[in-house]
């Protein structure tokens, strides 16, 4: 599980509060997702012979001998709060979450056993329009946070379920031939889950890849109209983009459109954002057929790609000091009142006491402009002292009522 440290956890929230006041200028609103669900939830809905449910899931017993399980990703869980709550008969939604997702995977640079995805789902919407949307909106946050030449949006269709099971059948015909010679990976999911076989990395398996059937030459008339329909309106937006009928995400739910959000810069960990539709899964709740289409952003993979050009402001603005009991009580007042009256400015109060020199030293380190001196001198005759620790001006005594207004000014005027 990852430790985030202050400087990373700024990052987040600098990328959380990006994608969060885009996702809201789209009319998406937010709910609240439980970090556990029903083992149950997951193995129905992602798929039992997926990599998620097969190896990744952490799952245990509550002491009523439920099978729960850490929630490996929020679709199952979104379409399931948004069934539950009567969101969806009649209606549409936009949905988005936010928050940690659990995978026993191998951890390594971008990839964690617990990360942090925003997710965002459409139910009702069956066009490619909400589709076009989506990315869109996936574009600009991009751009927000100064990414777009980094990430490049890779799509493909995989049907309708009638189409997706006609293309599976053709590649598993084409692959007997070369059984022999797949990983042995592969070689296991020719029995369960052979559209995986297309993730492979393996390079034999890959050679072989190159020659096997084309999941676009199968799409039934109706797959194929919507997909054409989706490229012509990122076209029409200019929004770039490649057709990789290679990708098939790991997760069973997904129809018609998916698609996958790609950086070079993160090794194997290329996928920053994925997502696709998945019309069917709601039906699969046992709710009424309901379409589906949503992504997930990578947090942690998306904080990678910003580490060089993110600087987080750990920095204060002012500092204050304290000498002797009496000061040490008013050094707090002193700083409520500088927060009263001081907008988007940190105030840092020393405590802990010590010498003058040592706290003034650790006043200089905060970053901070402004030191503020109280001693027994300052209680008796209702003063402050100011020093400021980025110039070189000679130290002040103020009354201390003035001490707000002092402060603004000298914001204000830099
Ligand atoms: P996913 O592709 O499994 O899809 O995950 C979405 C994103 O989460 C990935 O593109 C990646 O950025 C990030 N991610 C996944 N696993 C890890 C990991 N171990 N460490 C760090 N980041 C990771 C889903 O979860 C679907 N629920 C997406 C979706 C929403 N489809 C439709 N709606």
């Amino acid at each position: 599980m990852r430790d985030l440290v202050p400087a990373q956890k700024e990052m987040f929230r600098h990328i959380e509060d990006l994608v969060r006041s885009i996702l809201s200028a789209y009319g998406y609103r937010e709910v609240g997702l439980p970090a556990l669900e029903m083992t149950q939830l997951f193995a129905r809905l992602v798929g039992e012979s997926t990599d998620i449910v097969e190896k990744e899931m952490y799952s245990f017993q509550d002491k009523n001998g439920e099978s729960l399980t850490l929630r490996p990703e929020g679709t199952a869980g979104c379409a399931r709060l948004a069934q539950d709550n009567g969101l969806i008969f009649n209606q549409t939604q936009r949905l988005w979450y936010s928050g940690a997702m659990f995978r026993y995977d191998r951890p390594q640079k971008g990839r964690y056993r617990q990360f942090e995805q925003i997710g965002a789902e459409c139910f009702g919407m069956e066009g490619p329009d909400i589709e076009a949307e989506l990315l869109l909106m996936n574009w600009r946050m991009w751009k927000a946070l100064g990414l777009e030449g980094h990430i490049r949006l890779e799509i493909n269709s995989l049907g309708d379920g009638k189409d997706k099971q006609k293309y599976q059948n053709a590649l598993v015909v084409y692959l007997a031939d070369f059984k022999q010679e797949l990983d042995e990976d592969s070689q296991r999911r020719m029995e369960t889950n052979p559209l995986r076989i297309l993730d492979s990395k393996h390079q034999r398996t890959r050679e072989i890849l190159d020659a096997a059937p084309q999941m676009t030459d199968f799409l039934g008339n109706a797959s194929e109209q919507h997909f054409a329909q989706l490229c012509e309106m990122l076209d029409s937006h200019a929004l770039p983009y490649v057709v990789n009928p290679q990708i098939v995400r790991g997760l069973d739910y997904y129809n018609r459109t998916v698609f996958e959000w790609v950086t070079s810069d993160l090794g194997a960990q290329a996928a920053v954002c994925s997502g696709g539709r998945y019309d069917g899964l709601v039906e699969q709740l046992g709710g009424r057929p309901t379409p589906g289409v949503g992504f997930a952003l990578g947090v942690d993979r998306l904080g990678l790609l910003l580490e060089a050009s993110f600087t987080s402001s750990d920095a204060a603005d002012v500092f204050v000091v304290s000498m002797g009991e009496a000061a040490r009580l008013q050094a707090l007042v002193i700083a409520e009142e500088l927060r009263d009256a001081l907008v988007n400015k940190k105030v840092t109060v020393h405590c802990g006491g010590g010498k003058l020199k040592a706290q003034l030293k650790k006043a200089d380190a905060s970053g901070a402009k402004l030191a503020i001196i109280l001693g027994e001198e300052e209680i008796a005759s209702s003063t402050v002292s100011i020093k400021t620790l980025r110039e070189s001006q000679a130290q002040i005594a103020l009354a201390r009522e003035k001490l707000g207004d002092y402060c603004t000014r000298y914001f204000h005027t830099g």
